[in-house]
């Protein structure tokens, strides 16, 4: 297994990045330059995160070469649309500290649940291929796209979405459109690859666990990027962060990896693209 995978545009992109949704939450950039020491060199990163300006500073303070970066930001739903998207993906830039993207995404398909999403879905993609076009950022793709959102993309898209970033562990494998994408030749991403810890004390990952020598964390890492899934792992503690990333050691056999694919479901988030979220008490 190698250490990156190839967009359909050519780009190479390192194969496990590092989440930062609520990352920095308390600690500033302090998070990333404890990445960047345990060797992430791609970062996940979005407007409504609200801290690119911290990863910003410190791939500065770091004084890692840009070009050894992988940089992803993402369009919010309320800058969707021919006026915003542009200016959004501007302000990207600047807080990051950055003249270029190397993946920028739609965030959601939709940005309002009540109105039409297909007219403001297609002028943020013509934007998107624009800033394409002119250089600025190296690869375009979406993000919470199920195979009709997608479908809808295509029936004005000039250029094919190179990712498509989803919540993706096991237990929650979004089968059909990870088959989709992949048919299509478009990167599935998965955001929240442990199920963010829902998943660690499953039982199968735990005799799985055992039986391969490595923690449940490590097994769902592991799945993701066996099924040709680029992994966006979280953590807050430099050990995780170093273990996040040891998971070339090993090789889940094939009939393990159908026993992780049919697990009954579990550690969903609540979200999905067409309805109002779930929250699970
Ligand atoms: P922490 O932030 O305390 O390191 P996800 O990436 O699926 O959203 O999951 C993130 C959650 O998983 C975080 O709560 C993080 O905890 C936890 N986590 C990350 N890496 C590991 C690991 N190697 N072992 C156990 N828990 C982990």
């Amino acid at each position: 297994m190698c250490n990156s995978f190839r967009l359909n545009n050519g780009t190479e992109i390192p194969c496990i990045g590092f989440g930062t949704y609520k990352a920095t939450d308390g600690t500033g950039p302090e998070i990333i330059k404890e990445a960047l020491k345990a060797g992430y060199r791609h970062f996940d990163t979005a407007a409504f995160y609200e801290n690119e300006a911290e990863i910003g500073e410190a791939a500065a303070d770091f004084k890692i070469p840009r070009e050894d970066l992988f940089l992803t930001s993402k369009v919010w739903k309320a800058d969707m649309g021919a006026e915003k998207t542009g200016k959004s993906f501007e302000a990207s830039l600047k807080r990051l500290g950055t003249e270029y993207l190397d993946l920028f995404l739609i965030h959601w398909p939709r940005p309002d649940l009540k109105k039409d999403w297909q007219g403001p879905l297609a002028e943020t993609w013509k934007v998107m291929e624009e800033l394409y076009r002119a250089g600025k950022v190296r690869a375009i793709g979406v993000s919470n796209f199920m195979p009709h959102h997608l479908e809808a993309l295509f029936g004005s898209a000039d250029i094919c979405p190179s990712v498509n970033q989803i919540e993706f562990h096991p237990g929650h494998t979004q089968e059909t459109t990870v088959a989709y994408c992949q048919e299509k030749g478009i990167l599935v991403q998965a955001w929240s690859p442990l199920g963010r810890k829902r998943v660690l004390e499953h039982p199968l990952l735990k005799e799985l666990s055992g039986k391969y020598g490595v923690s449940p964390a490590q097994l769902c890492i592991r799945y993701a990027l066996q099924r040709g899934v680029l992994p966006l792992p979280k953590a807050s503690s430099y050990e995780r962060m170093k273990q996040n990333l040891d998971v070339f050691g090993f090789e889940i056999s094939s009939e393990d990896m159908y026993r992780i694919s049919s697990m009954p479901p579990a550690g969903w988030s609540g979200e999905h693209p067409d309805f109002e979220r779930i929250y699970f008490t």
